[in-house]
């Protein structure tokens, strides 16, 4: 539906009044009425770098989720405020891990003999908590677009990996990137005693995954590559690294949201491509790449929206500003400071990968 012309007119009025001292950031799983708003739209790792290159913009503004929120807080400066225009747009992955499991999980790893050989890598999916656990371990944060670039770095620390929340981007980048076999692979699970794993198969493994998963991406199956395959002969499947690893395994081409429009830029007219992502996404890019010629579906037939993304809408966006614009700040996301310093350790040493 078009965007309601009044909330329109009164989101430019508060930008315009606010001017350079907000900055809009915008994920590219946001809705299209929002979006129109950002400054910058991007994946997760190119948002994070966007905050943390903006150290005159009083209020940045993240249209995106919490822990995006989160990680910007951490990246900028302390006279800088970061607002979040629903609070309640969490994430789902993110939630699958908490501080008191994961720090069970390390004492799991050292009664099996194996936590001082074991680096941390967590997504960017995942608390502030989570992250200031993984710089006190040595480890680093990833997301999609540099999963691998931090697993070779790891594995040039130790033997093995604790890969946090999301057990799809840990598996998919250790066998189709770094030659890993499944087999290599062990599930942590934070509801089992012991994570359901024994002594010897933690001390086998090199990927330790925990058992998190995102509720989105993890809708497509292989049966939807397979039917799309037959229902438009010679269609690229595009999938997001979050999918399930035999999706990842049946794909063409595999990428975060940034190298999805990357690709669909630079793919020939008369193209067709079924992409496996969020649905704003995937529809925004169907719009944008019709005119060109390039046939751009969505993978699934079921909807797939990413319901806390979809919080924030532009009455959201509106009272955010509406409020910045008369002086009043309003769900500002704040990292207390211990676990600012040891979460933006490892946001560092991710921006610091080669
Ligand atoms: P990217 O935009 O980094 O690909 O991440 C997708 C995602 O699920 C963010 O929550
Ligand atoms: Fe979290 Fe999945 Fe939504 Fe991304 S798409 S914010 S991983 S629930």
């Amino acid at each position: 539906a078009p965007s309601d012309p009044d909330l329109v007119e009164r989101a430019r009025a508060a930008k315009a009044k606010l001017g350079e001292k907000v900055f809009v950031l915008g994920h590219h799983y946001q809705r299209d009425e929002v979006i129109e708003f950002a400054d910058v739209t991007g994946d997760s790792f190119k948002l994070a770098r966007d905050a943390a290159a903006r150290p005159d913009a009083e209020y940045i503004v993240f249209c995106g989720v919490h822990f995006m929120a989160e990680s910007a807080d951490i990246l900028t400066g302390d006279d800088q405020q970061v607002i979040l225009p629903d609070l309640a747009a969490g994430c789902s992955m993110a939630d699958m891990a908490t501080a008191e499991q994961v720090a069970e999980c390390w004492d799991r790893l050292a009664e099996a003999g194996v936590a001082e050989v074991t680096v941390p890598v967590s997504y960017m999916n995942s608390s502030a908590d989570i992250k200031a656990f993984t710089g006190r371990h040595g480890g680093t944060i990833c997301t999609s677009s540099n999963a691998k670039r931090a697993l070779d770095w790891a594995f040039e620390q130790g033997e093995k990996v604790l890969f946090l929340p999301d057990q799809h981007l840990g598996r998919n980048t250790a066998v189709r990137d770094m030659g890993m076999s499944l087999d290599d692979c062990v599930v942590y699970n934070p509801h089992k005693p012991n994570g359901g794993l024994t002594d010897e198969e933690l001390r086998g493994a090199r990927m330790i995954l925990w058992r998190g998963h995102c509720s989105v991406h993890g809708r497509f199956s292989l049966e939807s590559v397979n039917d799309v395959r037959e229902r438009i002969p010679g269609v690229n499947v595009l999938v997001h690294p979050e999918c399930r690893h035999e999706v990842v395994a049946a794909a063409d081409h595999v990428g975060s949201t940034e190298y999805i429009i990357k690709t669909l830029e630079a793919a020939p007219a008369g193209s067709k491509w079924a992409i496996g992502t969020e649905l704003n996404l995937v529809r925004r890019l169907a719009n944008r790449f019709a005119d060109q010629g390039k046939e751009v579906v969505f993978l699934d037939k079921t909807v797939c929206f990413c319901s806390t993304m979809n919080r924030i809408d532009l009455p959201h966006l509106v009272w955010a500003l509406e409020s910045l614009a008369a002086g009043k700040v309003v769900n500002r996301i704040q990292v207390d400071k211990e676990t600012e310093h040891f979460a933006k350790l490892a946001l560092e040493r991710m921006l610091a990968l080669p």
